[in-house]
Order: structure tokens, then C-alpha cells, then sequence
């Protein structure tokens, strides 16, 4: 069966065409950062808008690079939510449109299933059962994996996404939107020893996190600063040494809790280089390894929502033929795919 992969959730347009049990043929992807940048963030308003562009001409190419027509698709897989209603809309209605058309089924797939389910599509993936580590610019959790769709939650953000905490200190150090990948930069010229940053919630049992803490920290420590160049890198280099390390001695913890070897890291933040090495180290100290998407399948992109919904596809899933999205949807209440392979 042919899958055809739609993400729309957030900013970016992504496209993939999947093959069952022959993998990826084909995917495209639009980044609508330039678009957004001088606001400072998404809007979004122009993300729907600018959904609504750029999709079909993706489609027309990811359907080139494959060398197949249209109407080769056995299934349409569209991410449904969470993210911004009036984004997701515009992909499911497309998703649900096609497979109208095309007489085939389609499923709705959960935008945080599509990410941590990415690792999958590597030449060594992990088995089940596995600790995923989940942080993006709006999520970021911890979850115990037993299979697809038997997910258990074991912590997550009381406050601000990971991600968005990078954003947020990125763009008070100056730095345009999104400023993540910019503020890790920075952070690699960055004295280690001259400022030390709160590891929040770490001195108490559990597996949540609070991050937006960090970014007044942050804000604190700029406004005492001399307001050089190296002033900037240095507090870009204490705010990551302390997202790093928070995020590492939860992980540590959710993998002495649950018993499990295998960490999986997916979303964005997941190509931060220090945060891939730290957690390596960690995983492969307890005697495990850590797994990861290729650097542009840890952002959001159309493969990882090709593949999810292949599983649910082939194990005979589909949605009615409505249009329906939901800018809020627990993990949890996804239901298991029984023996799915994809
Ligand atoms: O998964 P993603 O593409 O979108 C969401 O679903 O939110 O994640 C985007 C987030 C942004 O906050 C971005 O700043 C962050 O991932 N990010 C990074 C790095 N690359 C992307 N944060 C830290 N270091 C990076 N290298
Ligand atoms: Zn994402």
C-alpha cells in the first residue's frame, strides 16, 4: 500500500509518500520560518493561509520524485492534531478531500505519535518496549512506549515547552525567531563556568518540568550583564548546560523507573548536539543506547505522519468521511495497533 503523508500543524508544509514494507519513496517539505520571523513568532493566521499555498504544489512534487500518479495512493494519513486548528484544518480537509477522490481510506494521526514513532524509519530502529523523550516548541514529554499506540505518560511540561523556552531566550538575547538552533550556536562559544542556571523541579521525585523559570532567569542575568558578545554567549551556554542537564536527570530517572534500556529523542529540540551527546552517554552508561530521527526528521515533516499512519492503515483504521481536527489530544487516548508492521 501507498501512503500519503500531509502535516500542516504548525509552520511547517510537509508532504512524504510511503511505500508498505519498501519505506520512504519520496517527501517535501516548506518551511514557513522566513514568513513568520518578523513577528517574532507563528501566527496563525498566516500559517493556515500559507498551508493552503504551498500543498499541492508539494504534493505534485513529492508525487514526481516518487514517479507515481495520484491515483497509486492507497491511503491518505494527515496529521489531525494537536497544533493550531485553523493549520490542521487546512491539511485534513485536503487529506479527507484526496482520499474521497481517490476512493481509498484515511486516517487522522496524532502529531506527537508521528514524531516519536520517527526513529522507526532509520536503518537501525529501536524495538519496543522504549522511554521516548518528546520536545518540541510545544510539547515537552516523557512517555513509556510498549507499542504503537500504547503510550503512558510519565511527565511533561507544567509551563513552557523546551523548545519554546529556547525561543523565548534566544529572542531575548537578541536573536530572531526561532531562535533554538541560533541560541545553541551561540552556546558552543559560551564559558560553561561563568554563570549557573536552576535545574528546575530536579530536587524533588517526579518527571515533570518547568522551563519558563530558565527564561526569566535569563532575562535576570542579561539585564546585569555588560551586554557583550561574550556576556550573550555565555548565558546562551549556562541556559542550554541547564535545559540539558534538567532533561537528562529525568530521563536518567524515567529509565530507572520503568526498567527500560532504549531511549528514543524526537522534536525539534532532539537535534540540539549537546542534548544527542549528553543523552547518549547516559543511555549507553546504563547499558542501553538512544535513539534518534535524522536531523530533519527530528523537525516536523511529512514522513513521520506518512509512516504513523501507515501502521493504522495497514492494521485497517480509518476515519469517517468528515473533517474534523482538534487542537488539543492526549497522547493517551490513542488506541493500540495490534502486530502493525510497516
Ligand atoms: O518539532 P518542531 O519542529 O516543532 C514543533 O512541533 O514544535 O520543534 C521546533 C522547536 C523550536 O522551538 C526550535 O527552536 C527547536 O525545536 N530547535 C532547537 C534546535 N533545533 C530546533 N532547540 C535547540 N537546539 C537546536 N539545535
Ligand atoms: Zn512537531
Amino acid at each position: 500500500m501507498l501512503v500519503l503523508g500531509i502535516e500542516t500543524s504548525c509552520d511547517e508544509t510537509g508532504v512524504a509518500l510511503y511505500r508498505r514494507g519498501e519505506g520512504l519513496l519520496a517527501h517535501s517539505l516548506y518551511s514557513q520560518i522566513p514568513l513568520h520571523a518578523e513577528y517574532g513568532g507563528v501566527v496563525p493566521e498566516l500559517a493556515s493561509r500559507d498551508h493552503l499555498r504551498r500543498l499541492l504544489p508539494l504534493l505534485r512534487q513529492a508525487l514526481e520524485a516518487a514517479g507515481v500518479a495520484g491515483t497509486d495512493v492507497g491511503g491518505v494519513a494527515y496529521t489531525a492534531g494537536p497544533g493550531l486548528i485553523g493549520a490542521l484544518l487546512v491539511g485534513a480537509s485536503l487529506g479527507r478531500a484526496l482520499a474521497w477522490t481517490w476512493g481509498v481510506p484515511a486516517v487522522a494521526v496524532h502529531h506527537m505519535e508521528g514524531h516519536l514513532l520517527a526513529p522507526l524509519l532509520e536503518a537501525s530502529p529501536p524495538d519496543f518496549p522504549f522511554v521516548a523523550l518528546l520536545v518540541s516548541g510545544g510539547h515537552t514529554q516523557l512517555v513509556q512506549v510498549e507499542g504503537v499506540g500504547r503510550y503512558r505518560l510519565l511527565g511533561e511540561t507544567l509551563d513552557d515547552a523546551a523548545g519554546e523556552a529556547f525561543d523565548k531566550t534566544a529572542k531575548l538575547l537578541g536573536l530572531p525567531y526561532p531562535g533554538g538552533p541560533a541560541l545553541a550556536r551561540l552556546a558552543e562559544r559560551g564559558d560553561p563556568q561563568r554563570y549557573r542556571f536552576p535545574r528546575p523541579m530536579t530536587d524533588r521525585p517526579g518527571l515533570d518540568f518547568s522551563f519558563s523559570g530558565l527564561k526569566t532567569f535569563a532575562l535576570n542575568t542579561w539585564q546585569a550583564s555588560d551586554h557583550s558578545e561574550q556576556a550573550r554567549c555565555d548565558i546562551a551556554r549556562a541556559f542550554q548546560d541547564a535545559v540539558v542537564d534538567t532533561l537528562a536527570i529525568k530521563c536518567r530517572r524515567a529509565l530507572e523507573q520503568t526498567g527500560l534500556k532504549r531511549l528514543v529523542v524526537a522534536g525539534g529540540v532532539g537535534a540540539n548536539r549537546a542534548l544527542r551527546e549528553r543523552l547518549r552517554e547516559l543511555a549507553e552508561a546504563r547499558g542501553g543506547a538512544v535513539y534518534y530521527p535524522r536531523p530533519e526528521f527530528c523537525t516536523d515533516n511529512g514522513a513521520m505522519i506518512a509512516f504513523a499512519g501507515c501502521l493504522r492503515l495497514a492494521a485497517g483504521q480509518q476515519e469517517a468521511a468528515q473533517i474534523e481536527a482538534r487542537a488539543r489530544w492526549p497522547l493517551e487516548e490513542l488506541g493500540p495497533v495490534e502486530g502493525a508492521a510497516c
